[in-house]
């Protein structure tokens, strides 16, 4: 009989006993009919990834991992998923070891989770086939296939894809990489329920900042209700962290689901909703953000590697009152490489933060291009000179 419907994974306190003779083909049914999608940023629906991990498992070693690295430093899911619910994550690990036939997972740490890491320790107690592994810390070390090179020793860098993980992944077997998140909701489907929440990191000026579980469809108005409310008077709303798009609060009846999200020009990502006051300046956020992507971009692929690079460059130019109008067209050029041409999310996702805040605060960019000053009085002078290495439209 199903069981609750309204499942919750921080401190639900259920945690269904593991089947080990699950019937595994109804089992990946039942996860189809459930629409589970990953919980990691993109969205990919669970039931897919086994089915294909199956597939190409061809009788031989298959691997799971658990991604609970939370790249984002200011979106603390998975570590309050495992500090809280550690158990349930277990389950799901073990639930995506059976449907896989893996018989060998990791759940993937950030070094610096360190309660986390107690709390796996102790739910994982005595046994060797899930194993802890820690990632390097960078922003990287959570995409997919950069985190199947560090469970191999190697850097940090992504992976040309196809093959994808599920075909060609750790030692280049078959290997379901999933968000822990995604996978505690395993058991809890298996058992009738619907994966119906998401967990968020609610930043900035919110009186209460915290991870909260909300139901996906929630308006991010609701969101930072829930945070206790906007501490300062809102100017935009960051959704999805460091590659996330920035919102104007007038945007505040925007869904926090898959494809409101994406309709307004941003994603889940991390996970990260955060509220932004009006003495922000938008193109010094929109500067600082690209500073932080050009510090963590794994630079191996070139639109990416220069791309934000120069997109720092240019904002920082133009916040310094620098700018010219043909920086704008330029940077929407470079976005636009960027997204096409990248090898992975990073790259892709990353121009976001350009396509938006050019849409939503185009008033911003204009007082810093047209009169020379900083809408919010905050902008200090970065650069001396503009960023000019090539022709520019
Ligand atoms: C730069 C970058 C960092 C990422 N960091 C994480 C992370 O910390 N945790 C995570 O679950 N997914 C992260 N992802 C997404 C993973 O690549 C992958 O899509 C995800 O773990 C798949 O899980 P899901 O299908 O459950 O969403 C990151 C992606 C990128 C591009
Ligand atoms: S998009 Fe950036 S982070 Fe991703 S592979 Fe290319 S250089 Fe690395």
């Amino acid at each position: 009989m199903p069981a609750s419907t309204a499942a919750r994974l921080l401190d639900s306190g259920r945690v269904p006993a593991l089947d080990r003779g699950l019937d595994v083909d109804a089992a990946v049914e039942r996860i189809a009919a459930s629409g589970l999608r990953g919980r990691g940023g993109a969205g990919f629906a669970l039931a897919d990834k086994l089915r294909a991990v199956r597939t190409n498992a061809a009788g031989s070693e298959t691997y799971v991992v658990a991604n609970a690295y939370d790249a984002d430093p200011d979106s603390p899911l998975a570590r309050t998923l495992l500090e809280r619910s550690a158990e349930l994550v277990v389950r799901g690990i073990e639930l995506a070891m059976v449907i896989t036939g893996a018989s060998h997972a990791f759940l993937y740490l950030h070094p610096a989770a360190t309660g986390a890491r107690s709390a796996a320790e102790s739910a994982l107690a005595g046994r060797d086939d899930i194993e802890i592994a820690l990632g390097p810390g960078g922003f990287m070390g959570g995409e997919e296939s950069a985190l199947l090179n560090v469970l191999e020793s190697k850097r940090a860098m992504a992976r040309q894809r196809p093959p994808y993980p599920a075909l060609q992944g750790y030692r280049m077997r078959p290997t379901l990489v999933s968000s822990a998140e995604t996978l505690s909701w395993l058991p809890l489907v298996l058992d009738g329920a619907t994966a119906e929440t998401k967990l968020v990191s609610v930043t900035g000026a919110v009186r209460k900042p915290g991870v909260y579980e909300v139901e996906l469809g929630t308006t991010l108005g609701a969101i930072l209700d829930r945070a206790g409310g906007a501490s300062a008077e809102l100017k935009a709303i960051h959704v999805g962290g460091p590659t996330g798009g920035i919102l104007a609060a007038a945007r505040r009846s925007t869904k926090l689901d898959y494809e409101d999200l994406k309709a307004a020009g941003t994603h889940l990502g991390s996970g990260q909703v955060r509220a932004l006051g009006t003495d922000v300046c938008m193109v010094r956020e929109a500067g600082r953000l690209f500073a932080y992507l050009a510090k963590e971009s794994c630079a191996i692929c070139v639109p990416c590697r220069v791309g934000t690079k120069r997109v720092q460059g240019i904002l920082d130019g133009v916040s310094s009152s620098l700018g010219r109008d043909t920086d704008l067209p330029w940077l929407t050029e470079l976005g636009d490489h960027m997204e096409q041409f990248s090898l992975c999310g990073f790259g892709i996702t990353a121009p976001s933060i350009l396509r938006t805040t050019l849409r939503e605060f185009p008033d911003d960019y204009r007082a810093h291009i047209s009169e020379g000053r900083c809408p919010t009085g905050t902008c200090t002078t970065l650069r001396a000179r503009r960023y000019e290495t090539m022709a520019q439209p």
